[in-house]
């Protein structure tokens, strides 16, 4: 199989998985104990929790654990509005995440607000738009960058336009990929999750900015400071700081190696498969992916692409949900103002560390060949 869908998840790293392994072993205590197997356990989150603080530039304080992206993007959404009334109303990008989308219009039947920030062709959100917003009391949310086009939203600016909201990004695509820093972006919150670097699935964190009154959405024991109920999994934890340290450690290096893979599948695409769009920038955006969709979209069908390549041992995806059996056409690509049917037939390659050039060669030669096939 060659795997091209690592924004969908990534392998958990050798070295990631042998820190997390002791812990799930003699180390299994419950961090709330006061004898030494959970004093042992505590000891291992606060580690973890400095690790994953230094790597945005905040501090251990700031970081709350929770079991990931969805989980983070909802509990911020919520609990602004509803536990610690920090605003009345919700603005949030177009092209946002179904984890932040879904929570929106379920607080917007509970007589929450919200508005959508359009984006322009290329993804960005139309700061004209930010500036005429009246934004008192009001919760923003915009993507670090897009979990489909790879396209990252100047957030500072976006900052700088408005002073006077709370900020929050979801940065599950760029956290261990590209340099954040909290203070310099504006970001009063920021969600990240450790699958996406290499870590294991089901563990997040949320950056609060110290001095939020930020109450928890999710209630039961006071686990991490009363934001986030529930016993601790070590192991997660462990290996999401392990991973993360890696990444900051290799980002350079690692950064490097994606952006030049993506590169020469742009520059494949391009000698190999006519009547192409793609949806990612050449700048601007992460270094791990590219999306193309195909300008006689009326001609082929993005799941039957998809389907092929799969059968050619392939992995990629679209940004198509799959809604009750039919591939609906992906919301960020409809927003960008790409036609219905382009929409729906979209590719998106997402590389890791580990890829290869052959890998890339022989991907883009099986996708040329699928798509001269499907236009006959
Ligand atoms: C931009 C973005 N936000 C949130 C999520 C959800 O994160 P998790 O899978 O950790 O819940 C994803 C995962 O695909 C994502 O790409």
């Amino acid at each position: 199989m060659i795997y091209l869908d690592n924004s969908a998840t990534t392998q958990v790293d050798e070295e990631v998985l042998d820190a997390m392994l002791p812990w799930l072993r003699g180390g299994y205590g419950n961090a709330s104990s006061i004898y030494k197997l959970g004093r042992e356990a505590r000891v291992a989150i606060e580690d973890a929790r400095t690790t994953i603080a230094s790597s945005i530039n905040a501090h251990p304080a700031e970081i709350t654990f929770t079991s990931g992206g969805t989980e983070s993007n909802n509990t911020v959404l919520r609990s602004c509005l509803i536990e610690s009334r920090l605003a009345d109303a919700l603005y949030v990008g177009a092209t946002e995440h179904h984890a932040i989308l879904a929570p929106a219009e379920e607080l917007s039947h509970q007589g929450y607000p919200y508005t959508v920030l359009p984006v322009d062709s290329d993804g960005l959100i139309s700061q004209d738009v930010l500036a005429s917003h009246n934004t008192r009391r009001t919760l923003v949310s915009v993507m670090h960058a897009n979990n489909e086009t790879g396209v990252i939203q100047p957030l500072s600016e976006i900052r700088a336009l408005m002073s006077d909201v709370y900020l929050h990004s979801d940065a599950v695509q760029t956290f261990g990929k590209i340099p954040i820093d909290v203070e310099t972006l504006g970001v009063d919150f920021l969600t990240m999750s450790a699958h996406k670097i290499h870590g294991p699935k089901g563990i997040g964190m949320l950056f609060i900015k110290k001095g939020i009154d930020f109450k928890a959405h999710q209630q039961g024991g006071g686990q991490e400071r009363n934001r986030r109920a529930g016993t601790e999994p070590v192991a997660l934890i462990v290996g999401a700081a392990v991973a993360a340290q890696r990444a900051v450690t290799e980002m350079e290096r690692r950064s490097t190696h994606m952006r030049s893979l993506v590169d020469l599948a742009r520059q494949l695409i391009i000698d190999q498969i006519s009547q192409v769009r793609f949806n990612t920038p050449i700048t601007g955006c992460v270094p791990n992916i590219l999306n193309v969709s195909f300008v006689d979209a009326d001609r082929l069908d993005g799941e039957a692409i998809l389907q092929s390549m799969d059968m050619h041992g392939i992995a990629v995806s679209n940004g198509s949900a799959c809604v009750s059996g039919s591939v609906q056409p992906s919301h960020v690509l409809r927003a960008m103002g790409r036609p219905h049917r382009e929409a729906k037939a979209a590719v998106r390659f997402s590389v890791s560390k580990d890829n290869t050039i052959e890998e890339i060669t022989q991907a883009v030669a099986i996708l040329g060949a699928i798509v001269r096939d499907l236009r006959g």
